[in-house]
């Protein structure tokens, strides 16, 4: 039933880069990138000292003209005021955050893919209500990565997130500490995160929501919080950590100059750092997902420019066949790109260096970034059988689970320190799931439908895609495939602990495609 779009060259082998004839509309690439800085949105803020952070309104100039009002977690570092700030840790530290709530509605901080005790997790079991405060203080065990924080209110996370409740967690340990340096990539200069959503932006640059929206996607693209940005670069090689926090739309992210795909090394993922850096020209980037690349644009010239796309894809199988995704009612996305049609992220403008300055032309040996095992054997691994669907009414369910029936109460529990593998069948439904795991890091064993790439390449063997080969906390799970992961559930706790499986597709996720499961002693 699935096809696979691009039409970029399916036979191309790994032959030349394809031609991209598909133009996306136009955007205007005006507005300077946000780095990270001291104060606003993208402050750096290292978690060392405690941190009060409050959910409330911020106006903010995004845009040309009125000002956008977002929800935000807000905080003042010294004299310093700072707002879904970015957030350094190390692996080892006990941070704390407080979390005041100034909103009219319940909200919490979720930490996404940091493996932690219930209580600190942040999901929708431990709502914080209106001008009630809790502090969350846990220890960092994670790999380094680009981890995330974001609210997780339940039924409500689409429109918190969609209006602002987001930020980004960079965890570092000894392995990221000896790459970077052997990168000799400066963070904030060559080393940079972008934040990538979709917001559905009104005349009056009010960030629009409907309750009970489907696949909520937006009419703009915002990186870093900047609405369509450029960055000036250098002819030289950069490090980008990505991450889509958009509520619904999947990105197909890909640097683009004039018709060529530049190559990409993928050197990490969700849970961070991969084995070696691996060779890949597209990467399916859905929501919730992060990885890590290395992009070259040392063969290019002053004046040139890049951009970085998310290609075509079919997004959804629609009945009469067209491919094309059409959100439903198309009314409720005005000016908005479909999902899985080419969108334009970001403009890459090289700018001239002085040769003296120049940094090296070649990336350092990047075979043994880190140290991730083979896959375990899962031979007698119990198997649990997870399937996602929609009922007749339109609603969606993991086996029959909707979270609005079934609520707190766990579907299932698993022993502490046992090892299951969760095969995750989209038998049923016509569209991509992004599904999450709370508390764990998880390995992909195998997947029975892998996206080729846009060269039509297999990209790594066994049906895995070039992501699978690290540690993630979400898998795309296409129509019409299983996925099955390795999980091993220790952890160094003690009692039972709730956490959460969901679609990531925050429309989903609220209308009930999420359960509860316990881990027990
Ligand atoms: Cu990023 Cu349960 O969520
Ligand atoms: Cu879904």
């Amino acid at each position: 039933l699935w096809r696979w779009s691009g039409g970029h060259g399916h036979s191309l082998g790994s032959g030349p880069a394809p031609k991209l004839s598909e133009l996306a509309p136009q955007a205007r690439f005006v507005q300077p990138l946000r780095l990270p800085g001291a104060d606003g949105l993208l402050a750096e803020v290292d978690l060392k000292q405690p941190l009060r952070l409050l959910a409330q309104t911020l106006s903010v100039g995004l845009f040309p003209g009125p000002a956008t009002s977002l929800w935000a977690y807000t905080g003042r570092v010294g004299a310093r005021e700072v707002g879904n700030p970015l957030l350094h840790a190390r692996r080892g530290d006990t941070v704390e955050v407080e979390l005041d709530n100034r909103l009219a509605e319940a909200t919490t901080i979720h930490w996404h893919g940091l493996s932690i005790d219930e209580a600190n997790d942040g999901s929708g079991l431990h709502p914080v209500a209106p001008g009630a405060r809790r502090s969350y203080r846990y220890r960092v065990d994670n790999r380094a990565g680009l981890y995330w924080y974001h609210a997780h209110p339940h039924g409500r996370t689409g429109v918190q997130l969609q209006r602002g409740l987001a930020g980004l967690l960079l965890v570092e340990d000894e392995e990221e500490r000896t790459l970077r340096q052997r990168l000799g990539m400066r963070w904030g200069e060559r080393d940079l995160p972008l934040m990538i959503a979709d917001k559905q932006v009104g005349a009056d640059n009010a960030i629009v929501y409907k309750d009970g929206a489907d696949d909520w996607i937006g009419n703009r693209v915002l990186i870093n919080w900047t609405p369509e940005p450029y960055l000036d670069v250098i002819p030289a090689w950069y490090r980008f950590r990505l991450a889509n926090v958009a509520n619904a739309r999947m990105l197909r992210v890909a640097f683009v100059q004039g018709d060529q795909v530049l190559p990409m090394q993928l050197i990490g993922t969700d849970g961070g750092l991969l084995a070696q850096a691996w060779p890949v020209d597209d990467v399916f980037l859905a929501p919730a997902q992060r990885i890590d690349v290395l992009v070259d644009f040392g063969a290019l010239a002053p004046g040139q420019r890049v951009m970085l796309r998310s290609l075509d894809y079919v997004a959804m199988e629609n009945e009469d066949e067209s491919g094309a995704f059409l959100p439903d009612p198309m009314a409720d996305h005005p000016g908005a790109t479909p999902m899985g049609a080419a969108l334009d992220l970001m403009e890459l403008r090289l700018i001239d260096c002085a040769t003296e300055r120049r940094p090296p032309a070649r990336l350092p040996d990047l075979s043994a970034l880190s140290k991730i095992d083979p896959l375990p054997d899962t031979a007698d691994w119990p198997v649990r059988a997870l399937r996602l669907r929609m009922d007749e009414a339109g609603r969606w369910f993991i086996n029959d689970w909707n979270f609005h029936d079934s609520g707190h109460e766990p579907a299932f529990s698993v022993r502490r320190g046992s090892r299951e593998v969760w095969e995750i069948r989209n038998s049923m439904t016509s569209m991509p799931h992004p599904i999450h795991l709370h508390g764990f890091q998880f390995r992909v064993l195998s997947r029975s439908i892998s996206p080729p790439d846009i060269r039509g390449r297999q990209v790594a063997p066994g049906g895995l895609t070039a992501q699978d080969l690290g540690w993630n906390d979400t898998v795309v799970v296409w129509p019409g495939e299983i996925v099955r992961l390795a999980i091993d559930f220790a952890q160094p706790l003690t009692g039972t602990h709730r956490y959460m499986l969901h679609c990531h597709n925050l429309e989903h996720e609220d209308m009930g495609m999420m359960l509860t499961f316990a881990v027990t002693d």
